[in-house]
């Protein structure tokens, strides 16, 4: 039997596995969620056991664990290191989903005429992990691997990966690899696909503002004492310029500048503005002047305020001058650019411009640094291939807009690149309600990945 026909075969059982997991409700931000953490583990790695793999183990760490497992079949051909994620983002806000997010469905949608899964998680990255285990099976089930294989499936990707960098740094032999494959990206379209080659770094802040020392009577003290809430708005607007450019200094000094050739190839992708606003819902797009919305997304950094709260937001109306305000601040970086220096530019920025009337404090998260992969290595064109082969186009290389902090820190501990072989499509709703994923995806994904193995391990 070959791959191909053993997937055929069993396609209606490595769907069933798959809503399987997706009944998970494995949110690593949520710490009510860690016994659904440790279950999701145990599947996962029973799931990597039961498809061929060896030396399976569940890796604690000071946070969520780390599932490993491998099959060496030839220390001297090639390793491919398998990387995914088992956790998801929190569903919230739950009264948006059309279907509970933990009890997936498949419906049809226009992009997705034969279905797709609906399910915190279904596409990022459960539905994509799990992939890998079932072409993993297929292989093993009809004559094995042409090369090693070794998975690192974590449960932190969603909440930064803190841990998981600890961990590759006390296990270097263990994953030691030739390259590191992952799919966690998507393809412009099902008819158009292509290999992220780039991912943007990440700074993420929380600050606070603080005003009076307590809620104030809004018509007593209103107007002669700072309202933080107003001031942190302004503060926020103050940090993009007319023209769409962040504002805090040398913000963009290591940005890596594209050359016109480089910028008229990127551009070279198919994009349909008018698709994407009426997707959106949007009039128009917007962002920094001089650039198109994938330079935007893919080559330029960026600042979002992610939330903003303070004061009352309960039912009617209460008069009140607060004494706090919060929010949490995203910037996406590209090459060149350095989280921990981004992250301090915009505290020093952020102190600075705030008047003599408030006190701030800038509270680090998590982040991580960009990267960009090559497009001429071997894996790149084993990737490639394996897709021109499945989806009959040869695939075009794009720059993602999102961060997987871990894959800068697997160039450098591990000195393999990464190819982010993704599978999912941009509109398919991932941290958003309604995330979902197409069955064609799926299973073009499974189908693809044994082609990857085969052209690696023979390049
Ligand atoms: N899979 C995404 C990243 C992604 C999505 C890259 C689509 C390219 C295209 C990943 O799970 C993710 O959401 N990462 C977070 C990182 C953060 C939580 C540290 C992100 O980008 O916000
Ligand atoms: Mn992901
Ligand atoms: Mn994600």
């Amino acid at each position: 039997m070959t791959t191909h026909s053993y997937i055929e075969a069993n396609k209606d059982r490595f769907l069933q596995e798959l809503l399987d997991l997706l009944r998970i409700p494995s949110v690593s931000a949520n710490p009510a969620h860690a016994g659904d953490m440790k279950r999701m583990a145990e599947a996962t790695a029973e799931k990597l056991r039961e498809a061929g793999a060896d030396r399976v183990e569940i890796c604690p760490t000071a946070g969520h664990p780390i599932v490993y497992g491998e099959k060496m079949v030839d220390p001297s051909l090639p390793t491919v290191l398998v990387y995914g994620h088992y956790d998801v983002q929190p569903p919230d806000p739950l009264d948006l989903w059309h279907s509970p997010p933990f009890e997936p469905v498949i419906r049809k949608t226009d992009i997705h005429p034969d279905g797709a899964i609906f399910a915190r998680g279904a596409c990022d990255d459960k539905g994509q992990f799990y992939m890998h285990v079932k072409a993993f099976e297929a292989m093993m089930a009809t004559g094995g691997v042409p090369c090693n294989i070794k998975f690192m499936i974590e449960g932190e990707e969603e909440v930064g990966s803190n841990n998981l960098g600890t961990f590759v740094k006390a296990n270097r032999a263990r994953l030691a690899c030739d390259v590191i494959l992952i799919s966690d990206t998507s393809v412009i379209a099902n008819d158009q696909p292509s290999i992220d080659c780039g991912l943007r770094g990440l700074s993420y802040v929380e600050v606070e503002v603080t005003g009076p020392n307590r809620d104030l009577h809004s018509g007593v003290y209103g107007g002669a004492v700072a309202n933080p809430i107003n001031i942190l708005a302004r503060m926020i607007a103050s940090m993009h310029d007319d023209a769409g450019r962040i504002t805090i200094p040398g913000f963009y000094d290591d940005v890596q500048v594209l050359s016109e050739s480089e910028r008229a190839e990127l551009n070279k992708a198919p994009f349909d503005l008018e698709a994407y606003k009426k997707d959106l819902g949007i009039d128009d797009v917007r962002g920094e002047a001089g650039f198109t919305t994938i330079e935007r997304t893919g080559i330029r950094p960026t600042l979002d305020c992610n939330g903003i709260w303070g004061g009352y937001t309960g039912e009617g109306s209460k008069t009140v001058l607060p004494s706090k305000a919060f929010a949490k601040i995203s910037m996406r970086l590209v090459p060149n650019q350095s989280t921990e220096k981004i992250t301090e530019l915009f505290a020093a920025h952020f102190r600075n411009i705030a008047p003599a009337s408030v006190k701030v404090e800038v509270r680090p998260h998590h982040g991580g640094e960009p990267v960009v992969t090559p497009t001429d290595s071997k894996a790149y064109i084993a990737a490639s291939k394996a897709m021109q082969e499945t989806y009959g186009k040869k695939p075009i290389p794009t720059r993602g807009g999102g961060s997987i902090p871990i894959v800068a820190l697997f160039e450098q501990e591990l000195n393999a690149k990464s190819v982010l072989m993704g599978f999912g499509l941009d509109s398919d709703a991932l941290h958003s309600p309604n995330e979902h994923y197409g069955v064609f995806n799926y299973f073009q994904g499974i189908r693809t990945i044994p082609l990857f193995f085969h052209y690696f391990a023979r390049a």
